[in-house]
């Protein structure tokens, strides 16, 4: 069986869509499910392309037991073909990467929190390192979600 591709979207892919990413990954290790998706993050915007997560992106996850090794990047268009989900952060990020992706794969792109009665991960990178923890509890359960959805889905 192949692995089901997941992409977390947001503005830098320093803040939001690492930490996305690493919850996932937490997830998928404690459900022994890790071989089975590959999963990677991107921004629609190019500022930080190449470099690390924040800082406290990484000392949160670190926090909740998950090294996450990745470089920030830009989306692309081959995104929409690569990945069987995609999981945007906020409202303009879903606008942003459809903007992006060819229209035949925009049904991929969902909010990350429609799953959970809408709205949006609230952008840290401007407020204090709460904002940080703030955004991890707010992922925590609702990627717990994304991963039975995608489970019932066949991967
Ligand atoms: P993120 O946060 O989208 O959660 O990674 C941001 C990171 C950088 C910028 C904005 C938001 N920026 O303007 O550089």
């Amino acid at each position: 069986m192949s692995a089901t591709r997941v992409l977390f979207v947001c503005l830098g892919n320093i803040c939001r869509s690492p930490m996305a990413e690493g919850v996932f990954l937490g997830h998928l290790q404690a459900r022994g499910l890790r071989d089975r998706f590959e999963v990677d993050s991107a921004g629609t915007g190019s500022w930080h392309i190449g470099e690390k997560p924040d800082r406290h992106t990484l000392a949160v996850l670190r926090c909740h037991g998950i090294h996450l090794d990745t470089r920030a990047r830009q989306v692309r268009s081959e995104d929409g073909e690569r990945f069987d989900w995609i999981l945007a952060m906020d409202h303009s990020n879903e606008r942003d990467v459809k903007r992006v992706l060819p229209a035949p794969y925009h049904p991929k792109v969902h909010p990350v929190l429609s799953i959970a009665g809408g709205g949006d991960v609230p952008d840290p990178y401007y407020g204090g390192p709460e904002g940080f923890d703030r955004v991890y509890e707010i992922l925590e359960p609702v990627l717990g979600a994304w991963l039975d959805r995608m489970i019932e889905h066949g991967g």
